[in-house]
């Protein structure tokens, strides 16, 4: 079966062809991103009347763009894909609308997505994982710990109280005065700074980290930042590198002990990090290390899936046409999405 994914909840329009005949990566035919990320910059945040537009100018071009490069044509697919939420509504509306409209000119099939479907899935990309997994979700809009029963079946077990990791990546870079979407500057100072200095001037809360239950708090580390900002007469490249490096320890810090925390009271030894904090060599490299000690697996989704992509879309569809057959295909003609709908 072919499937076109289609994804545009925000600043990246993803549109990928995936063959259920192949498993994994090995699916993927073709895929074309566009990322708006130039721009927002300018106004420091995604803007979405600005996001919708791009999205209507390049989801086209980037359809056609997979059916070149895959020598594939319109009339060979059998399902379109699309993420119908959460997200800006008018950047949703544009990949609804194109994927409804496509299915009911074709005359083929649809099937709306959420996109933490998407991202949760994503690592299975990277291989094969047996159910039931724990899943730590960390993108710009969330941060969550779910344990995956099966494709279709999770449960949340705990979640960020308010700012999401990446969320607080990016605001804690602003303060720095890194571009936005700061995070992976940020993570970028923060490598740079192992090992430069003797010792490091700062020291930064771990917020919630014995709370005793799988929630986070992130906002308190911004405000922290702040405050050392607020403090500093110069933020000279020094003082960025030691602030960008301890935000950096204590997110991952929080993370890891809260995610080894909800294995152990889950009795599970599989994990899955996802989202586009997930692509932070600093989380994998310690997640990888407490897989060593504690003897779990752990997978990631190649590091080019984690942000936004159409990949991702196309490839959930796919796991959950294998898992409930057929019966999933919704008739195209609504056009339908959900700027705000939870997965759970
Ligand atoms: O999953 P995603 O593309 O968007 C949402 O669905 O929200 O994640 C984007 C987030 C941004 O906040 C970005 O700064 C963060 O992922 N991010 C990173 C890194 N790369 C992307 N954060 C920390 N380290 C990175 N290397
Ligand atoms: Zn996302």
């Amino acid at each position: 079966m072919l499937i076109l994914g289609i994804e545009s909840s925000c600043d990246e329009t993803g549109i990928a062809l995936y063959d259920t005949n192949f498993d994994g990566k090995n699916g993927i035919l073709a895929d074309a991103l566009n990322s708006q990320i130039k721009l927002h910059a300018e106004y420091g945040g995604v803007v979405p009347e600005l996001a919708s537009r791009d999205h209507i100018k390049f989801i086209s071009p980037l359809v056609q763009k997979v059916f070149a490069d895959s020598k594939k044509n319109l009339n060979d697919v059998d399902l379109i894909a699309y993420t119908t939420g959460p997200g800006l509504a008018g950047a949703l509306l544009v990949g609804s609308t194109y994927a409804e409209s496509l299915g009911i000119a074709l005359q083929k099939p649809v099937l709306p997505l959420h996109h933490l479907e998407g991202h949760l899935l994503s690592p299975l990309l990277s291989g094969d994982l047996s159910f039931p997994f724990i899943a730590l979700l960390v993108s710009g809009g969330h941060t969550q710990i779910v344990r995956v029963n099966e494709v279709g079946d999770y449960t949340l077990l705990g979640e960020s109280i308010d700012d999401a990791a990446g969320e607080a990546f990016d605001k804690t870079a602003k303060l720095l005065g890194l571009e936005y979407p700061g995070g992976a500057k940020l993570s970028k100072l923060a490598d740079d700074f192992a090992g430069k200095f003797s010792e490091n001037k700062f020291k930064l809360p771990r917020p919630m980290l014995n709370s005793g239950d799988f929630n986070f708090s992130f906002s308190g580390l911004k405000t922290a930042v702040l405050n050392q900002v607020n403090k500093a007469k110069i933020l000279d490249d020094e003082f960025k590198q030691q602030i960008a490096y301890e935000f950096q320890e204590a997110i991952v810090e929080v993370l890891c002990k809260k995610v080894t925390a909800a294995m152990r009271q889950e009795n599970i030894k599989n994990l899955v990090i996802a989202g586009g904090v997930g692509a932070n060599l600093r989380l994998r490299r310690e997640f990888n290390k407490l897989a060593e000690t504690k003897n779990f697996r752990v997978l990631y989704p190649p590091l080019e899936f984690c942000t936004d992509n159409g990949v991702m879309i196309a490839f959930a569809a796919a796991l959950k046409v294998k898992r409930f057959g057929e019966s999933i295909f919704k008739k195209a003609g609504s056009f339908d999405v959900k700027p705000r709908c939870s997965l759970f």
